[in-house]
């Protein structure tokens, strides 16, 4: 159960790898790579400011949340049709497959195409065209999460969730993201309360750079079934017996708190920590176009910061497919997919 990357790296490599596993925090605007971005931008006549593909990727050196941000809104910008945002998801998705995810739910943020004149029906038809194809294809099974950008206003979010009523089938949920110091989740309890009444499924970011309280009010305030990152819950003991007794799923992101420098180093990320505290931890990789790392990547960087073995490989994958949204059927399945596979690797005691 202990066998680390550095003892028997490839055993615990091929699990991670094969091993049935669902990501549940990927915007998939931050999954356009530069070479994706400079095509489109060429086939929408879209100047971007940076000659090449080299020099943007050069500018990918983030020194918080917000010197991200300004970067990947400036990106989203070359998105202008169905078939663009179909091509990016569908290039997630190709890569989801070789990492063995089974099933992936996406963060998309209207707002940002919206303000550019985007309608969201072809948001989401193209969008929502790549999930068929995922899985037609690939046999990942995908839905849509739309996120409100919390530096915008609560009436923005209003309005935002009124141009989604006419796609109400083509998202399961909604979320809360973007600048998070200084937009507590109170911001926007009114509108997580008719989304509720909608029947949406709820998740909200806090807790990346923002403070533990910002947690508790995701929670008690909107009604978060699950927190995206979380990771500063570790500062606030009666919060983390509140999260370990409730089971809250945690969607956890290394590489993106490193590159957002939330953590110096991956070593000094409080992963371990979480797990063995017995929070319902799940690994994810946020925006991985720019912090370096898919899903995959993410578990195998972490592992090896961490020395963590095959009974952390287990309890992550069995997290992120308890903590999906997926229907009960499915996640049985995978649930059992995951059992055939590890206990053929580390026999039941
Ligand atoms: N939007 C895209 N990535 C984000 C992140 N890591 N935090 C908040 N909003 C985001
Ligand atoms: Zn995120």
């Amino acid at each position: 159960m202990t066998s680390s990357l550095s003892d028997s790296g490839n055993t615990l490599e091929h699990l991670l790898r094969t091993m049935p596993k669902a990501e549940l925090h990927i915007h998939i605007e931050g999954s356009l790579e530069p070479e994706l971005m400079f095509a489109l931008a060429e086939r929408n006549h879209i100047q971007l400011g940076y000659p090449d593909v080299d020099s943007l990727r050069a500018a990918y050196a983030f020194t918080d949340l917000q010197s991200f941000l300004d970067i990947y809104y400036a990106g989203a910008s070359v998105l202008c049709t169905r078939q663009d945002f179909e091509d990016m998801a569908w290039a997630y998705f190709k890569r989801a497959k070789a990492d063995g995810i089974v099933r992936a739910e996406l963060f998309f943020d209207p707002q940002t195409h919206i303000a550019r004149g985007i309608p969201m029906a072809v948001v989401v038809a193209g969008l929502k065209a790549a999930c068929s194809r995922a899985r037609q294809e690939l046999g990942i099974s995908s839905d849509l999460i739309l996120c409100f950008l919390r530096h915008l206003s609560e009436e923005e979010a209003f309005a935002t969730l009124e141009q989604a009523l006419p796609f109400r089938d083509d998202f399961i949920g909604v979320g809360l993201d973007s600048s998070e110091k200084g937009h507590p989740p109170e911001k926007f309890a009114r509108v997580f309360a008719r989304c509720r009444e909608l029947g949406l499924r709820i998740v909200a970011h806090a807790g990346e750079e923002g403070p533990p309280e910002y947690i508790e009010s995701a929670l008690n305030l909107l009604g978060a079934e699950r927190i995206d990152h979380g990771v500063q819950a570790i500062q606030a003991p009666g919060l983390m017996q509140r999260l370990v007794n409730q089971q809250v799923p945690l969607t956890v992101c290394p590489l993106s708190n490193i590159k957002l420098c939330v953590f110096k180093t991956l070593a000094d990320h409080p992963i371990a920590r979480m797990l063995e505290a017995g929070l319902c931890v799940t690994l994810n990789s946020d925006d991985p176009a720019y912090f370096g790392g898919y899903l995959l990547e993410n578990y195998l960087q972490t592992f090896k910061a961490h020395d963590l073995g095959m009974g952390h490989a287990y309890t992550l994958a069995r997290n992120s497919l308890v903590a999906s949204f997926a229907p009960a059927t499915e996640k049985q399945r995978w649930l059992h997919d995951l059992d055939s596979l590890f206990f053929a690797y580390v026999p039941r005691q």
